[in-house]
């Protein structure tokens, strides 16, 4: 998949703004505050209903204005035909992703060819991956963080995968606030029926997965790098104890647990994903280590969605000349002429076959 145009309307600084990008290695340059990094925020939004950063969609619009809308044009680019020195791109099919935020009414709303839509629907058409060097010691440092990047890179290969999480999620805030006012602690056991049920799928779906991405990376890189994934609930050791009973009488041991803690205290929201390189965990090493390996666990996540889906994410790169050296900048535009990089950067680069100046005013 690509983006082929984006269209940008009070959002953060980008009051009104038109980009066309070509299908390959494009590059945004602009100065500091330019709105670069904003721009990265506007693709990856439709993609995920939500910002990369951590903020609320109010915050985001426009300081003079009351919404924000963004949209763009996504193409499928399939490989028609091979000759023997090129690969001939065909775009099959073009559709338009809009997205809009309303202060007043608080109300967001995505849309695929202008008709009503939701994020399951537009992940076939648009999956943004996001790589940025402010973050690399974040994904690594923090078990959230490395479980968020997880969760986006499932969800890239299993949109249904979204539609688990958010199940789980709404029920353990329920339970949560049971145990934490202790009311009805009755209902305790119909909510861990659910937690069960949505655990069996998404445990399940972490582990395939994270199977898939490290026999990804071991083929690609041959070296020893590699998701260590711990579930949270204990004594997994075969897919077939993935089963919601399984699940279910883990929770119900911990029921009294849970009351005297007032809090859920197993489940996929404390499940662990740790980067271990050579055996040893990556939050060891050095910064520019952690770096490229992260970079290497992009590489073959880019891989195996190409596996996947016959097509590639399109690949955001922010502050890109810090996030990656020189030496992996050759190799992915080497390695990987057919995949789609918008990148941003202080500088002009001529590595890129399409520059876009970023001027304030914008
Ligand atoms: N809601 C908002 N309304 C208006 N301006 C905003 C809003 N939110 C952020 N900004 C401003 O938008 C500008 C663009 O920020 P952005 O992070 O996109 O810049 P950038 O080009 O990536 O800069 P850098 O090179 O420093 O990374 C900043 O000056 C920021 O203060
Ligand atoms: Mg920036």
């Amino acid at each position: 998949m690509i983006i082929k145009n984006l269209k940008i309307i009070g959002f953060r600084n980008l009051r009104d703004l038109q980009v066309s990008f070509c299908k390959n290695k494009n590059l945004i340059h602009g100065l500091n505050g330019a709105g670069k990094t904003s721009i990265l925020e506007a693709i990856f939004l439709p993609g995920f209903g939500k910002s990369f950063l951590n903020v609320k969609k109010s915050e985001i619009v426009n300081d003079n204005s009351d919404f924000f809308s963004i949209r763009l044009c996504a193409a499928d680019v399939a490989v028609a035909s091979h000759s023997l020195s090129e690969t001939v791109p065909r775009h099959e099919n073009e559709n338009t992703i809009s997205s809009h935020y309303e202060t007043i009414k608080a109300k967001f709303t995505l849309l695929l060819n202008d008709k009503k839509s939701n994020i399951f629907e537009i992940n076939r058409y648009l999956y943004p991956l996001l790589f940025s060097s402010s973050n690399y010691n974040l994904y690594i440092e923090s078990r959230t963080q490395i479980r968020k990047l997880m969760d986006r890179f499932i969800f890239g290969a299993d949109s249904l995968y979204i539609h688990y999480l958010l199940s789980y999620n709404k029920a353990l805030k329920q339970k949560n606030y049971l145990l934490k006012k202790k009311q009805n602690l009755d209902e305790i056991p119909s909510w861990n029926k659910i937690l069960a049920e949505m655990s069996e799928k998404i445990v399940g779906t972490r582990m395939k997965f994270i199977e898939m991405l490290n026999t990804e990376i071991k083929n690609k890189f041959d070296r020893d790098l590699a998701i260590n994934y711990r579930p949270s609930f204990t004594n997994i050791s075969t897919a077939a104890d993935i089963s919601q009973g399984f699940f279910f009488n883990q929770l119900e041991k911990l029921r009294q647990s849970e009351m005297i803690q007032k809090r859920s205290l197993r489940g996929p929201h404390l499940d662990i994903f740790e980067t271990r390189l050579n055996r040893k965990d990556l939050r060891f090493y050095s910064s520019g280590e952690k770096k490229i390996n992260l970079l290497m666990l992009y590489i073959a996540f880019i891989q195996l969605f190409k596996r996947l889906k016959n097509e590639y994410p399109v690949f955001l790169v922010d502050d890109f000349d810090t996030a990656i050296d020189d030496r992996n900048i050759d190799f992915l535009m080497e390695n990987y002429p057919d995949l789609q990089v918008i990148a941003t950067s202080v500088n002009k680069n001529d590595r890129f076959d399409h520059l876009i100046e970023l001027k304030k005013e914008n």
